[in-house]
């Protein structure tokens, strides 16, 4: 059956990526643009600063190089007005919009195409949508726009209260618009669940140009665009979120051990310790060289914390000397910049030193890897010249609290542990062993993490995965597969992608939307091919 359906799709594939309108017309588009737009908002190859402003969030130097496929203008939207009009104008003459926020996403898709042969694109840069307004109350809320950063929305809450926290992710520059899309995880996923887990309200500006909220998009909708991915739906100026409650003390320790002093043994015994852990607590591990480094957020004193160490996980050691009391604010600066940074470090858009070229990928481990493994993984892994790093997870608690099919993001009950395979480098040149090493691990983990699909994280977004291809269908148009989306689509949603499908049908059903891995329309491919007939008939 699996086969009949791959030959009906390879008959239906076409060999040119994007549906390219015999009406595109970039400068009827940019002329479009510039009806409605003012001129100091709008950056085409041509002007002097192009340059800097497509670079001014791009975090991977990867897709900054002279072969890299470029918008063809840059669009420094400052309203839902400006947002709506470039939808139009897209729409109207033939021009793809991507959409930018933080600019983190892994495969640089919010900026460039990974087709040398697409058709010309602008992108929609929602930098400079940036405001936070946090109202008090039970519980307390906030309205985020989507090109803040991490850093400004933890600011913006810790300053109003010290009992008040959100639980995204650790990275203060990346984008509240990608992040929430994706889902967004950090060190309050096990007490408070994912960022998309918060969201109570969003604006949207659609395919159509409208500009709708939670009541207007419907509830289809609404629940695709909590972990769905970015790029698939529409585009989100704004999310409305319920805040957390912490104490206003939380404690925090950083504790490494080398392989000598043991670091395999404990390892093996943390995958199954840490996501049984009190859900106040969440102890993560970055396996780097011969290292592994446990981190570590308590929301609650170090008094209180010792005991939990003591008894769970003696052979860490952890002791008074290790404990950090601090507000969680302060924690945040504390856990991803180090000791020595301050509240306000949180805030800065360009962190120096942070654009390195990197390449990353992920697994999901549902079952703990037998000691031994892990000691291959440090001795012939993590040694090698051109090794990167291992950020390991742990989930239960709140994230696992939620059903799968709650939200798109169905990494909950079950799973131990996320684990990131990462890799930084300094200059072109290195490229293929550094990334070559995350392919090789990548490979080699297999046999030991989640399989029947295989599960990613579409935040950590890797186009090894999968690419989307385009077949005939619909009303007259050509459609992203929905067949060859599932790919790359059941790694990251499992169940959940074919009702994703089934809501992009129902907001974008001509696919206006598009990137290497956005949510193909599932209906328009039912109506007009047999390739679903086929899966009926099982
Ligand atoms: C250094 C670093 C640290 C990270 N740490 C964490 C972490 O701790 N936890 C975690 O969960 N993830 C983490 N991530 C991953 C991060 O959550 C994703 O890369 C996220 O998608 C980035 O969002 P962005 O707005 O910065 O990215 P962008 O590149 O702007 O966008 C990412 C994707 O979303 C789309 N998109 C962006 N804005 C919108 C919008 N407003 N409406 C619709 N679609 C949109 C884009 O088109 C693109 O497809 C990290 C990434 C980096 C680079
Ligand atoms: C958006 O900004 C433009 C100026 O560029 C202004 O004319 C318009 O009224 C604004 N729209 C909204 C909804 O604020
Ligand atoms: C970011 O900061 C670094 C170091 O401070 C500087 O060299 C670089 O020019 C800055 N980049 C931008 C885009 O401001
Ligand atoms: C769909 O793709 C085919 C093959 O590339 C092309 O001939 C056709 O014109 C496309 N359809 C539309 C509506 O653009």
């Amino acid at each position: 059956m699996a086969s009949s359906r791959i030959m009906a799709l390879a008959m239906l594939v076409i060999s040119s990526f994007f549906f390219l309108s015999a009406h595109a017309s970039s400068d009827s588009f940019l002329r479009c643009l510039s009806g409605s737009i003012p001129s100091q908002l709008l950056f085409t190859q041509t002007s002097p600063s192009f340059g800097s402003i497509l670079a001014s969030s791009v975090r991977n130097p990867r897709f900054l190089t002279p072969a890299t496929v470029r918008p063809l203008c840059i669009v420094t939207v400052t309203n839902a007005s400006h947002v709506q009009a470039a939808v139009v104008c897209g729409r109207t003459h033939g021009v793809r919009l991507r959409v930018r926020s933080g600019g983190h996403d892994y495969e640089g898709l919010s900026y460039r195409s990974a087709r040398a042969d697409a058709p010309p694109f602008a992108v929609v840069d929602l930098a400079r949508l940036r405001s936070v307004r946090v109202t008090r109350g039970s519980p307390a809320t906030a309205w985020v726009d989507s090109g803040a950063q991490l850093g400004e929305l933890y600011y913006a809450i810790g300053k109003v209260s010290d009992r008040l926290a959100f639980p995204g992710g650790l990275c203060p520059t990346v984008g509240v618009g990608g992040h929430f899309s994706g889902g967004g995880f950090g060190m309050l996923l096990r007490r408070h669940g994912l960022a998309a887990d918060q969201v109570v309200d969003a604006l949207l500006v659609d395919a159509e140009g409208r500009l709708l909220d939670r009541n207007t998009m419907g509830q289809d909708i609404f629940w695709a665009m909590r972990g769905g991915g970015g790029g698939s739906f529409g585009i989100v100026l704004s999310w409305r979120v319920n805040l957390v409650a912490v104490p206003p003390k939380v404690t925090a320790f950083n504790v490494k051990k080398t392989v000598q002093e043991g670091a395999v043994d404990i390892v093996a015994k943390w995958q199954e310790v840490a996501p049984a852990l009190p859900d106040d607590l969440l102890v993560r591990v970055i396996a780097q060289g011969q290292d592994a480094n446990f981190q570590a957020l308590y929301l609650g004193s170090c008094d209180a914390l010792l005991p939990v160490m003591r008894s769970r996980l003696p052979e860490l050691g952890v002791d008074r000397t290790h404990c950090k009391e601090m507000t969680w604010l302060q924690s945040v600066p504390f856990i991803y910049l180090g000791s020595g940074a301050t509240v306000e470090d949180i805030l800065k858009r360009n962190l120096s030193g942070d654009a390195r070229f990197s390449k990353a990928t992920s697994d999901y481990v549902r079952q703990a890897i037998s000691r031994n493994v892990w000691a291959d993984i440090f001795r012939n892994w993590l040694a090698k010249p051109n090794a990167g790093l291992m950020i390991l997870e742990p989930y239960g608690g709140r994230i696992a609290g939620v059903s799968d099919s709650a939200t798109p993001f169905p990494h909950r009950s079950g799973v131990l542990y996320n684990i990131q395979y990462m890799n930084f480098w300094g200059s072109a040149g290195e490229e293929a062993g550094r990334t070559g090493w995350v392919r090789d691990v990548l490979a080699f983990m297999a046999p030991h993490v989640s399989k029947n699909p295989r599960a990613a994280y579409v935040n950590y977004r890797d186009l090894d995965l999968g690419q989307n291809v385009v077949v005939s269908g619909g009303a007259g148009g050509n459609v992203t597969s929905f067949e060859a989306g599932r790919v790359w689509g059941e790694k990251y949603y499992k169940g959940n992608f074919r009702r994703l499908a089934m809501a992009k049908a129902q907001i974008d059903p001509s696919d206006y939307f598009r990137s290497e891995q956005s949510i193909p329309p599932i209906g328009n491919q039912l109506i007009s091919t047999n390739v679903e007939r086929v899966d009926h008939a099982e």
